[in-house]
């Protein structure tokens, strides 16, 4: 767990509805020395692993997530919100910390049996990260493990995945 990376992070309260403080990473992203450390310190654990695809969430896992799938030689599948997906897709619906969701992977986005990485910048309700999960099972992928920058432990995301049986690694609460 690094207590550098929260320096880059900058907070804003009432966001996007009054009483959610939240957690910025653009100054994260926008600082080279911190975005490479991100990313570097995700890749870390899965490093020599075999890691098939990296499944990136909308918006700000996609940012990470394709960075990270680069370092691994892997490819990167986006889990994009509702009606921006071209091709036949599968949907999941989801409850955030502020509002109601649904989020969609195409059919053929990898092969059942493929490892795969889930990336996102935060975890909060760990709803969005159950949706991906879904979507990821119901095309046959196998994960390897769920990777955050942020995990918020008071919302109790990181309990929730963990009882999914996820393995789940966050560089700061
Ligand atoms: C944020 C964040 C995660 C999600 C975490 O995304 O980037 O994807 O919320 O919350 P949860 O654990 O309670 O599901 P948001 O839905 O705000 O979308 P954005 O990245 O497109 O702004
Ligand atoms: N997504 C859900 N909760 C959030 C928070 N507190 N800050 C940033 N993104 C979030």
């Amino acid at each position: 767990m690094s207590t550098d990376i929260k320096s880059y992070i900058r907070t804003i309260p009432d966001f996007p509805k009054e009483g959610i403080m939240f957690r910025d990473v653009t100054t994260l992203f926008s600082d080279p020395r911190g975005f490479r450390m991100a990313v570097d310190q995700i890749v870390q654990p899965f490093a020599g692993q075999r890691i098939d695809q990296v499944v990136g969430l909308e918006a700000r896992g996609f940012i990470l997530g394709g960075a990270v799938a680069h370092q691994l030689s892997a490819g990167f599948v986006p889990v994009r919100k509702k009606g921006k997906l071209p091709g036949k897709r599968l949907s999941e619906d989801y409850t955030l910390e502020y509002g109601q969701e649904t989020v969609e992977i195409h059919e053929d986005a990898f092969q059942p049996g493929e490892k795969v990485l889930l990336v996102d910048d935060l975890l909060a309700t760990g709803g969005t990260a159950e949706a991906g999960i879904r979507l990821i099972e119901r095309l046959g992928g196998d994960i390897v493990g769920c990777a955050f920058v942020i995990d918020l432990p008071d919302i109790g995301g990181r309990a929730r995945l963990e009882q999914l049986g996820m393995d789940v690694h966050c560089l700061c609460e």
